[in-house]
């Protein structure tokens, strides 16, 4: 792994492994292994779990980051994001973590640059440590993952966690059933992923309610938050009828009195706050993956230049 663009371009080998590094580093969760090295952290899009959780990855193994904010920078002064990073790529740093609001970029971004590109989440497209993170909680939780059944509710269509869970989970084995307004519907979910009610979806394995995107629609697209909740929330009540084995996960941040109860954040059946511990060691797993390939080709070419 060069960069990481996307989940399409992981094997179930490559996952696995990033698998076994995470539950190592849930155990360990310090080291020296990033040492020396020096991450970029880029987000044009606000954060919280994702920016501060790449924060903590890396410097409990050793690394040093580097926060880039638009304000201040050259950007204000008319500089592109491409000759942004390739000038960080000049001053040698060692990895850029990037989030941005344009589908598409970090494509172009990693055939652009040598230097290792994590994308931390790109437009409505993907959020490929997301996905990681949550596949890994709910492999942590069943042990395994083809069979099982995952039901996301609500905002699909906007939402850049459905974009890599359709792409991936699918591939795997995990039957997808989505439900929601119809107009947060992707047109055309990929095969075998179907539409379903919400009274099908809460007999589901998994059950991932989604944050309403205000921020990506118009205002006057935007539904009756209490007219929501009422028939797509995951509310208190519905939360009981879950199955006796079925999980709660939310990739956050999160409505609470919107999709999701407040109370059922906390639900012994929610796992809300352990996706965010697990988001950790899966990014830790990421950075040693990229960046640990990376230190052997260069030890490669220091041992034939020295030769
Ligand atoms: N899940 C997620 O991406 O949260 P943040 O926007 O807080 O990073």
């Amino acid at each position: 792994m060069q960069h990481l663009i996307g989940v399409s371009q992981l094997t179930w080998e490559e996952i696995d492994k990033l698998f076994q590094q995470a539950r190592y580093r849930l155990k360990q969760p310090t080291g020296h292994e990033l040492s020396r090295k020096v991450v970029a952290i880029l987000f044009f899009e606000p954060s919280t779990r994702t920016r501060f959780s790449f924060e903590v990855a890396i410097k409990k193994l050793g690394g040093e980051t580097i926060n880039f904010t638009t304000s201040g920078s050259s950007i204000e002064k008319g500089e592109t994001l491409e000759d942004t990073l390739c000038m960080l790529q000049e001053m040698g740093v060692d990895a850029l973590v990037v989030r941005h609001s344009q589908n598409g970029v970090m494509a172009s971004l990693a055939e652009m640059l040598e230097v290792p590109v994590i994308n931390a989440g790109e437009g409505t497209l993907e959020h490929p440590t997301q996905c990681l993170l949550d596949l890994f909680t709910i492999h942590q939780e069943f042990g395994q993952l083809a069979s099982l059944r995952v039901a996301i509710i609500g905002d699909v269509l906007h939402s850049r966690v459905a974009g890599s869970h359709l792409r991936l989970l699918p591939r795997l084995g995990v039957q997808v059933l989505l439900a929601g307004p119809p107009e947060w519907m992707p047109d055309s979910p990929p095969p075998g992923v179907r539409r379903v009610s919400m009274e099908e979806a809460l007999t589901c394995d998994v059950v991932m309610p989604l944050r309403v995107q205000r921020e990506r629609m118009a205002e006057s697209s935007l539904p009756d938050m209490a007219e929501y909740r009422q028939v797509y929330g995951l509310t208190s009540d519905r939360a009981e009828k879950l199955l006796p084995h079925a999980i709660i996960m939310h990739p956050g941040p999160f409505n609470r009195g919107v999709e999701i109860d407040g109370e059922v954040v906390k639900h012994p059946q929610s796992r809300i706050f352990r996706q965010v511990a697990h988001g950790v060691a899966i990014r830790q797993a990421v950075l040693e993956a990229i960046l640990n390939k990376r230190s052997d080709a260069q030890c490669h070419r220091a041992i034939q230049m020295s030769m």
